[in-house]
């Protein structure tokens, strides 16, 4: 398409052969062209963390090549960077490979809300909360973009596990969908405004994600302001012509001679309008000019520069759980021993499989990169310790690696997840580590009680029944192809650790929220947890957990000062902020970096709401003694939770509770703070009970000038009766018409609601037509 074309003036021109065509790809990862016009095809490719583009004959899941790309860390480490920058920076790269492929969508990031420790690609997602979903899925995606090459934000919702992936429906209530299982897209759409959103390929209160438009159209559209373009997860279309009328532009892979003859018939017989195909046209061709207009030439993969950024990006991704004694960073002296133990060590899992498995241009091993950083007249000594696709325990491999353990100074056990465990298409079944890795623990540590373990695994695993065998744990989740050296620097100290967890990492699977509810049977899953996700889960039933959301350790340390909060604007005038601002300070004795996290919870609030929610975080490098001011802007919006009756974003007025800290379990300084909102407004009619009526204040005063006082001026009837109130307060007002003696006869209650009903007629006709949520 040459750059003086436009979309509109194009589509007057195709015929309605060529408009439906254009609906769907022309391959597995190619829209379609009209060559008569100088419409070309575009390609689109996998993935989040590394370009997974297939040469020719596609197999889709990964298992024939696609041409080598830089693999970057697996968004579950990504995230555990808590740093916008350093994802942008990775998106960039990511970018930049796909132009010089010619790649002009990458397909990711996805950004769905980590609900079970179980879902099969967990290692895909960012997090189990919203906000630090959403921030560093707009990083990723401002990075692709920066490029000239578009995004596709995924997958579009409430896709939370890999069981019957395709036909299960999540069943959430409209509330849990916006505070948790939306937010993260909608702050990903309204910020970085992706070129691309893929629709899930599973149901949504019982509607195929293709074919809702609820989701596609009324709130990624009207609600956000998508301007972009919606293509389906590959093969999450059912029904052609219900998708493209939901708000679904382009089905990917094609299903030629089907899907473009439906929408043909759709139209000639009235069953679509052809403005919605119009429409969904409009976006594809909006997206090839999107994807053509670039004039500068494409750049050539630089291949150890991205090597770089990978190894340095998944240095910010490791957490380090814990390190009693200080025992890391390893100090060898000339003489010492390093024990490395385990297969990891020298066979690296860094990425999981599935549509996101990259062909990396190399791959950095742990083993290797030890023996090349230590200094001289160290020994680094390698014992396999347990076989990777097995769980047996082989006697021969672990009594060579205990035996090495016994004689060096210090060990290091390599563990994690096989590739077998954990995939996109299946979710696991229980989280532990092979029985292999933790029997050899046990034995390692009697051996010897230096012992570090390096973890490797994309969901989080069972740390409570062998942790206490090491002294130190350093999660390095799937970092990607430079995971071994980035490893090294921090092993060794050259870098110094500064990941903090993305999600909790429970006790037990049996303590997670969703446990009992995950993951579904019979074509549905009940999100019964509601908004209590998480975090929000554990904090809600106080249950203890192994590491908490936001934990990691650093080899420096820090200390928190002089919290502050100011109050600008006021709520009715829609310019409410929240000034938040601390002082943080390196004590320790070598450079590190601090995520400051700041939680908010609502104790007074009128639903159950979490006890707290993080709402703003930033990431601050900091020299010995060095002190930085973070300071944080709360918006309405992060004190607000959704009603549903309301059909909107309330903010309670009343206290709330702020807290920065190191972690949602490690909050250094709370402050309290009141701010002022207009009451709810009361929904009042027969069905509200006595307690509603009288809650509100102009129902209560109605309430009191209808029943009326007695000579000493106290409230008749059920008012003046303090012992019956508390006991019949929760019936509604006109089921109370038919009792005898409290004031509250039929004529009476009749004229209270028709008093109120001008103001419930007005907030009535607020209420959008139709909504999935009630049948
Ligand atoms: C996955 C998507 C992926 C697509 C194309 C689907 O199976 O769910 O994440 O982008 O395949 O490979």
């Amino acid at each position: 398409m040459n750059s003086r074309s436009n979309a509109s003036s194009l589509l007057g021109q195709l015929t309605l052969e060529e408009k439906a065509s254009l609906c769907l790809g022309s391959d597995f990862w190619h829209t379609a062209p009209v060559e008569r016009l100088g419409i070309p095809a575009i390609m689109v490719s996998d993935g989040p963390h590394g370009l997974r583009k297939q040469p020719d004959e596609a197999d889709h899941v990964g298992i024939s090549g696609s041409v080598p790309a830089t693999c970057f860390p697996t968004a579950c480490a990504l995230a555990s960077s808590w740093d916008p920058r350093l994802v942008r920076r990775v998106g960039e790269a990511l970018g930049r490979e796909a132009r010089a492929q010619e790649v002009a969508v990458v397909l990711g990031p996805g950004i769905n809300i980590k609900r079970s420790p179980l879902c099969g690609r967990n290692f895909e997602y960012f997090s189990e909360d919203p906000a630090l979903s959403g921030v560093l899925g707009a990083a990723m995606i401002d990075g692709v973009q920066s490029q000239g090459v578009g995004a596709s934000l995924k997958h579009y919702a409430a896709n939370n596990q890999e069981t019957d992936r395709l036909r299960v429906s999540a069943d959430v209530d409209e509330r849990t969908l916006r505070e948790l299982y939306l937010a993260g897209f909608e702050r990903a759409v309204t910020q970085a405004r992706p070129w691309t959103v893929m629709c899930s390929y599973n149901r949504v209160n019982g509607v195929h994600a293709s074919q809702h438009a609820w989701l596609l159209s009324t709130i990624l559209r009207d609600e956000w302001g998508f301007d972009g373009l919606v293509v389906s997860d590959w093969g999450a279309v059912h029904d052609r012509v219900a998708a493209l009328a939901a708000g679904l532009d382009l089905e990917m892979p094609p299903n030629l001679g089907v899907s473009d003859a439906a929408i043909r018939t759709a139209v000639r017989t009235g069953r679509l309008e052809e403005g919605v195909l119009d429409a969904a046209v409009a976006r594809v061709l909006q997206l090839v000019e999107r994807a053509t207009a670039s004039t500068e030439p494409s750049p050539v993969l630089d291949a150890d520069a991205h090597h770089a950024l990978a190894r340095a990006a998944a240095t910010q991704c490791a957490v380090l759980l814990k390190n009693q004694d200080r025992l890391l960073p390893l100090r060898p002296a000339a003489g010492d021993t390093i024990a490395v133990i385990g297969e990891f060590a020298r066979t690296p899992r860094y990425q999981g499989a599935g549509s996101s498995q990259v062909n990396p241009t190399r791959v950095d091993v742990a083993l290797g990169e030890l023996r090349s950083a230590v200094p001289d007249q160290v020994e680094v000594a390698f014992a396999a310790g347990y076989g990777i696709d097995t769980t047996d325990h082989d006697q021969e491999l672990a009594a060579e690696a205990v035996a090495l353990a016994g004689r060096a100074e210090v060990v290091v056990a390599f563990l994690g997840l096989p590739a077998a465990d954990e995939s996109e298409g299946f979710d696991r079944s229980h989280m532990d580590l092979p029985a292999n890795q933790t029997a050899l623990l046990a034995r390692l540590a009697d051996a010897n009680p230096n012992l570090a373990v390096v973890l490797a695994n994309g969901s989080a695993v069972r740390l409570a029944d062998w942790e206490r065998h090491a002294k130190a744990v350093l999660e390095c989740w799937l970092s990607g192809q430079a995971a071994g050296g980035a490893a090294a620097d921090l092993l060794l100290g050259a870098v110094n650790p500064s990941g903090r967890l993305a999600e909790t990492l429970p006790l037990r699977l049996e303590d997670n929220p969703s446990y009992l509810n995950f993951p579904g049977e019979a074509g549905h899953v009940r999100y019964g947890e509601g908004i209590f996700v998480g975090y929000r889960g554990y904090d809600a039933l106080d249950r203890q957990v192994s590491y908490p959301f936001g934990h990691g350790l650093s080899y420096t340390s820090f200390a928190y000062a002089d919290l502050a909060t100011t109050v600008a604007g006021r709520h009715q005038d829609g310019d409410l902020v929240v000034n938040v601002s601390c002082r943080v300070t390196n004590t320790g004795d070598r450079h590190g970096a601090e995520v400051v996290q700041l939680y908010v919870g609502d104790p007074e609030a009128s639903v159950a709401r979490p006890v707290r929610e993080l709402k703003a975080f930033a990431k601050v490098d900091l020299d010995p003694d060095e002190t930085a001011v973070v300071d944080f802007a709360l918006t309405a919006r992060d004190l607000s939770w959704w009603s549903t009756s309301l059909n909107d974003w309330v903010l309670e007025g009343g206290e709330f509770q702020l807290a920065v800290g190191a972690s949602s379990r490690d909050l250094r300084l709370t402050t309290t703070l009141d701010i002022a909102a207009p009451a709810l407004p009361a929904s009042l009619d027969g069905m509200a009970t006595l307690q509603e009526w009288l809650a509100d204040p102009t129902g209560s005063a109605l309430l009191h000038k209808a029943v009326g006082t007695d000579e000493d001026g106290r409230p008749k009837g059920i008012l003046g009766n303090e012992e019956l109130l508390p006991v019949i307060g929760n019936f509604p007002i006109s089921s109370l018409a038919a009792f005898p003696g409290l004031g509250l006869s039929h004529p009476v209650v009749d004229a209270l609601i028709d008093q109120v009903s001008t103001r419930e007629q007005r907030a009535t006709s607020e209420q959008p037509a139709s909504r999935p949520f009630e049948s």
